[in-house]
């Protein structure tokens, strides 16, 4: 077990006392308010739009986050996925000419992160995923957004307020989320 960050050890007693008192979660006031970041929506180096290629062309999330049903991390689209098509279309954008650029010079597109949990947390795409949660369950309508956005606050209070639904059976101690 990787030892707890000193700040999170720090706030563990806190936290306990704040469960005793039968505050529910999401209402303790002395949780920090990062990782609440609802709403980013970085510039990205290639303004790349989900609905054109989701909605208007089809394509479906797996086909380019394809780790995302094995793997502890979804991941982003590798270059070559893109190339597979941008080979043939819309070669006259500069977009894709910047794509091909990078292609030919075996660079990858430094895309800017989304979604940022603290290093203290766990999270595991690939049990969410063979459970049947859907990736809208938790990024809302990606294949309505030509900018992708944060959906959900990404807080303690909204990852345990899905678990501890009895249907769900997820678990609910906290080495859960916290190694
Ligand atoms: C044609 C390829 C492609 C398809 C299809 C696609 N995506 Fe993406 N996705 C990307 C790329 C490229 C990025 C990184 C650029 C960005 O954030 O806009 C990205 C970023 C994301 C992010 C933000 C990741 C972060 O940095 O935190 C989420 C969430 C996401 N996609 C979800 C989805 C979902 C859900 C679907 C299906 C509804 C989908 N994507 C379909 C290529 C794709
Ligand atoms: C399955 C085919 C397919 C894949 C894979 C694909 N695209 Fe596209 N992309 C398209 C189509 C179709 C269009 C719309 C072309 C048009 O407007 O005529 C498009 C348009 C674009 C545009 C807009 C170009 C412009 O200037 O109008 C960008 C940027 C783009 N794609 C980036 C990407 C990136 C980055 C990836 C890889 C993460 C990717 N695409 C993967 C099919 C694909
Ligand atoms: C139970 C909620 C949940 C579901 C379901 C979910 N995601 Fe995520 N996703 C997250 C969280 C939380 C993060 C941030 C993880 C981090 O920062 O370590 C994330 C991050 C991502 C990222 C950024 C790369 C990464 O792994 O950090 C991509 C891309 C992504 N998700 C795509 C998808 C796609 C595609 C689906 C559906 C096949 C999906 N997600 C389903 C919660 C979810
Ligand atoms: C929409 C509902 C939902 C949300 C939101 C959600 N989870 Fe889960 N989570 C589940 C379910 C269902 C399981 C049980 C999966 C299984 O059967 O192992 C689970 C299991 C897990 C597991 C155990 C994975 C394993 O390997 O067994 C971790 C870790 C986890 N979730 C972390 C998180 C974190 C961190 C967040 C918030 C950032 C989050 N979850 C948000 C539904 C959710
Ligand atoms: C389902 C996942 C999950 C479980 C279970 C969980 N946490 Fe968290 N926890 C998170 C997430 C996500 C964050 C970061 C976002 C935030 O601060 O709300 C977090 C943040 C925290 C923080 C703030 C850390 C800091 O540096 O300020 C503390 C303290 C904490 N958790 C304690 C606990 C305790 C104690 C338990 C057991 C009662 C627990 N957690 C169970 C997901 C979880």
């Amino acid at each position: 077990m990787m030892p707890l960050k000193t700040s999170v050890r720090a706030t563990l007693g806190l936290a306990f006392l704040c469960l005793a008192f039968g505050v529910s979660l999401t209402g303790c006031k002395w949780q920090p308010g990062f990782g609440y970041n609802k709403g980013h929506s970085p510039e990205q180096p290639i303004p790349f739009d989900h609905k054109l290629h989701v909605s208007t062309n089809g394509i479906q999330c797996q086909y380019c986050h394809n780790q995302v049903e094995r793997s502890k991390h979804s991941n982003v689209p590798a270059l070559s996925t893109c190339m597979n098509c941008h080979m043939q279309v819309k070669t006259d954008s500069p977009h894709i000419q910047k794509l091909a650029e990078a292609y030919s010079k075996g660079e990858s597109i430094p895309w800017v992160r989304v979604h940022m949990l603290p290093d203290h947390v766990t999270f595991n795409h690939s049990a969410h995923i063979r459970r049947g949660v859907n990736c809208q369950t938790c990024h809302g309508q990606v294949e309505t957004m030509q900018k992708v956005y944060q959906n959900a606050d990404l807080s303690m209070g909204w990852c345990i307020n899905c678990h501890r639904q009895p249907e769900n059976n997820a678990p609910l101690n906290c080495t859960t989320c916290h190694h």
